[in-house]
């Protein structure tokens, strides 16, 4: 079976259920030290919240996801509530008016490639920048990392991820195939169970963050209220409208030194509208591929004229508009003659 489990950022710990939460370094230790301490005088005694927020760094993340992602204003805003909501309670436990630590667990709903990973991400170090998680590191897994195949599996699966991903962000996409209703005996349900008393009980060194398509996610949450009533902030993704994946699409070139022509912007915009009406559909995602084979198409037009060319640093970055309309999205098959024809066999981009 491949291999889905992804791990991204701050590895290292080797055991972390063996852990201490201010044995890790970073924000956290900071914040347990001073947890320790009675607490301050009140009322006279004041905290400085510019200050924390510069200290934790968490302004130069919400600015970067406001710069690098194109549109998700509401996503946007949700984040930025969070990000205040944790940094009050990092200032309040500081002062000792908290005990509790927060439930943090999260519920990500949108249709495919709508940011929900890359969100997911900043969300991470978000919660490692104000202390929240030891490490900040997120580990993406699908329901056959979780459940076994065979009786006794799913257990010591369950857990060896939750090991993995404690101290940081345990991002389960498409959660709701942990459960089948039409088999009582499915081994996801041994999963859920162990996921439901880990999110219970150390929720102070994991976030789990639940990910999947807004209607089957909401028939799962009916059919485990356990899940349900342990998530603290449901977002919503939209899906893209068109300037935004052509804007999406620009700044993906862009970040590989590549650019659209005129005739290219005005080529890809068409190619967005086109791809739309087709299956499998993906928002960001599409135009990410769309973009990968038109930069194949891009070099072999360049290659293919290389008898009578001079190349400049400007032809090698632009994406021209016989790079995108090639595609078969436009129905012609305009690869049939290109060495790159096997490219599209499995896809429409
Ligand atoms: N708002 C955005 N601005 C720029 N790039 C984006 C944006 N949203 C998504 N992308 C890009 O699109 C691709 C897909 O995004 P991502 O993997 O986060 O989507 P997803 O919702 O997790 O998709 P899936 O449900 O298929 O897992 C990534 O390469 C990401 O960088
Ligand atoms: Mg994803």
């Amino acid at each position: 079976m491949a291999e889905t489990i992804r791990s991204y950022g701050h590895p290292g710990i080797t055991d972390p259920l063996s852990c201490e939460r201010s044995g890790g370094g970073g924000p956290s230790a900071t914040l347990s030290a001073v947890a320790n301490q009675p607490a301050l005088g009140l009322p006279t005694e004041f905290i400085d919240l510019a200050r924390e927020l510069t200290e934790a760094g968490v302004e130069e993340v919400l600015t970067e996801l406001d710069d690098e992602l194109i549109g998700l204003a509401p996503v946007k805003t949700r984040i930025r509530e969070i990000a205040a909501l944790l940094l009050v309670e990092r200032v309040r436990r500081k002062l000792g008016l908290s005990s509790e630590p927060p439930t943090l667990h999260m519920s990500f709903t949108g249709n495919p490639g709508t940011g929900k990973t890359t969100v997911a991400l900043r969300m991470a170090d978000i919660l490692h920048r104000l202390g929240f998680v030891r490490k900040g590191h997120l580990i993406s897994v699908t329901r056959d990392d979780l459940v076994g195949q065979y009786i006794g599996h799913t257990a010591p699966k369950t857990k060896e991820i939750l090991k993995r991903a404690m101290g940081g962000v345990l991002f389960i996409d498409e959660a709701y195939y942990l459960y089948r209703a039409e088999n009582e005996r499915d081994y996801g349900q041994e999963a859920i169970e162990i996921l439901l008393q880990v999110m219970e009980n150390q929720r102070e060194d994991l976030v789990v963050i639940l990910a999947g398509y807004a209607g089957p996610m909401e028939k799962f949450f009916r059919s485990n209220p356990g899940f349900r009533s342990r998530i603290a902030h449901h977002i919503d993704f939209p899906d893209y409208a068109d300037g935004e994946l052509l804007a999406i699409g620009e700044l993906i070139l862009a970040k590989q030194n590549y650019k659209l022509s005129d005739s290219g912007r005005e080529a890809l915009a068409h190619y967005i509208t086109a791809r739309k009406q087709q299956p499998h559909f993906s928002n960001a995602r599409s135009i990410r591929n769309a973009l990968d084979r038109a930069r194949l198409r891009q070099a072999n037009r360049i290659v293919r004229s290389a008898a009578n060319l001079k190349i400049t640093a400007k032809d090698l970055m632009t994406i021209d508009a016989p790079d995108l309309l090639a595609s078969r999205v436009f129905g012609q098959d305009a690869t049939a003659n290109s060495p790159l024809s096997d490219e599209t066999e499995s896809t429409f981009d």
